[in-house]
């Protein structure tokens, strides 16, 4: 049986800040963001977009660019570390805001950056299994990256959802979930207490950490695959905190391969992959699906039928390695969505409407309820303690 993803949708919120604006504020060098971490835009949140806004979007793009009816919807999974309720998951919202039918399994995963892997892996066992009887899956990586103002994280923050519909006969990347190696290990590189809005982090421990992550489960893939590597891959896509991440990560896989010099194989085999990550920031659970989307939107390469070596990292920690297959044609379906286009029509904040809109976050959990104009999906604030949203059609 051929499986893998279908189609995508992509949706970042309506603000960014650029780096050098960030850096000069904070008496940085703007180098030291836009060379030495790699990315030049972060997306912010304004108050009325949260997860389950920028969910529901994505969700929406991906079904529409599909050609997917609400009731074809089996399966319906959002992976996410920043959601909006310890009870209520963010998939419940977004099937309601999408009107996906009611006979499906609808849940959330946590798992750091990793949670969304974890769903798309349980959705292609469901459809191999047969438990799918001819249905789909809808899986979210759905997130808000939030460190406090002033730490070294901050340069590392970023929003955004992407959505993949899973299902058989795939149009983009076909995918065997047996062709994947896992390393997983009790660590406190990252994290965030039930208390904080903020994530905490060791942050030069969690790039180690990411690090032997990768090569754990690299050597598993090994194990698992012999003689599939990823110096033969048409083109990588790592999980991408940030874009000199990806650097680090590339010449480890590459040293594990043999390769000496593993910088000369970087603009060819991930260049493109970072294209669209260095414009958005981190997005946490969907950092690895916004690097396929942009492999697939901006490579000049022609991908058909080429194999791709993707890695997936949650701090905590859970990794995985796995390979995938490009389907003829993918590459033109990915750039039809207009991704670039989307990222061009945010707003660019100064300093001090970034400081704003940051601090206005803080109340985001007690917002009173607010009218909106109904053109998106948009949360309008909370009433007796339930969060309440629109979506375009009501
Ligand atoms: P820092 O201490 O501010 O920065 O924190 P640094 O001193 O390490 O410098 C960063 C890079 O800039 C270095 O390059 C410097 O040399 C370079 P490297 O040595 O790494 O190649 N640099 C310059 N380059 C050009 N011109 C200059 C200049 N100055 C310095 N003038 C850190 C950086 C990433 C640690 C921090 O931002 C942070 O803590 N971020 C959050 C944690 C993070 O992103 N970790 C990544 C791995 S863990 C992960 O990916 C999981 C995660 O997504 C969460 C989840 O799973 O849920 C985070």
């Amino acid at each position: 049986m051929r499986t893998g993803i279908d189609g995508l949708g992509l949706a970042v919120p309506s603000l960014c800040i650029d780096l050098e604006t960030l850096a000069k504020a904070r008496g940085v060098a703007p180098a030291k963001y836009l060379d030495g971490l790699g990315t030049w835009r972060m997306g912010i949140a304004p108050v009325d977009e949260d997860t389950v806004t920028l969910a529901a979007r994505a969700g929406n793009m991906a079904l529409e660019s599909t050609g997917t009816r609400e009731d074809e919807i089996g399966l319906l999974i959002v992976g996410t570390e920043t959601a909006v309720d310890h009870s209520k998951p963010v998939a419940s919202f977004v099937q309601g805001l999408l009107g996906i039918g009611r006979n499906c399994r609808v849940f959330e995963t946590k798992h750091a950056c990793y949670g969304g892997t974890a769903g798309l892996m349980m959705a292609l066992d469901w459809i191999r299994s047969g438990s799918a009887r001819g249905k789909k899956a809808l899986v979210v990586c759905s997130d808000i990256a939030r460190y406090g103002l002033k730490t070294a994280g901050e340069p590392t923050q970023g929003a955004g959802a992407v959505a993949l519909v899973v299902s058989e006969n795939p149009r983009l990347v076909e995918l065997d979930p047996s062709q994947s190696g896992q390393y997983a290990i009790d660590v406190h590189d990252f994290w965030r207490p039930l208390y904080s809005k903020d994530a905490h982090v060791d942050g030069h421990y969690s790039v180690q950490c990411y690090l032997d992550a990768l090569s754990g489960a690299y050597r598993h893939f090994q194990q698992l695959v012999p003689g599939v590597r990823a110096s033969d891959c048409a083109a990588l896509a790592y999980h991408v905190p940030y874009g000199k991440m990806a650097r680090k990560a590339h010449r480890q896989v590459r040293a594990m391969d043999g390769d000496e010099n593993p910088d000369a194989s970087f603009d060819v085999q991930v260049g493109a992959s970072l294209v669209l990550p260095a414009q958005v920031g981190n997005i946490y659970t969907g950092s690895l699906y916004l690097a396929l989307a942009s492999l697939l939107a901006t490579s000049v390469k022609n991908l058909d039928g080429q194999q791709l070596g993707l890695f997936s990292y949650g701090s905590g920690s859970c990794a995985e390695y796995f390979v995938g297959t490009v389907v003829p044609g993918a590459q033109e379906r990915v750039h039809a969505l207009g991704l670039q286009a989307m990222l061009d029509r945010r707003r660019v904040l100064s300093f001090d409407e970034y400081e704003q809109v940051m601090k206005a976050r803080e109340e985001l959990d007690v917002r009173p309820i607010e009218q909106a104009v109904a053109d998106d999906f948009r949360f309008l604030g909370v009433d007796a303690h339930r969060r309440t949203y629109v979506s375009p059609e009501a």
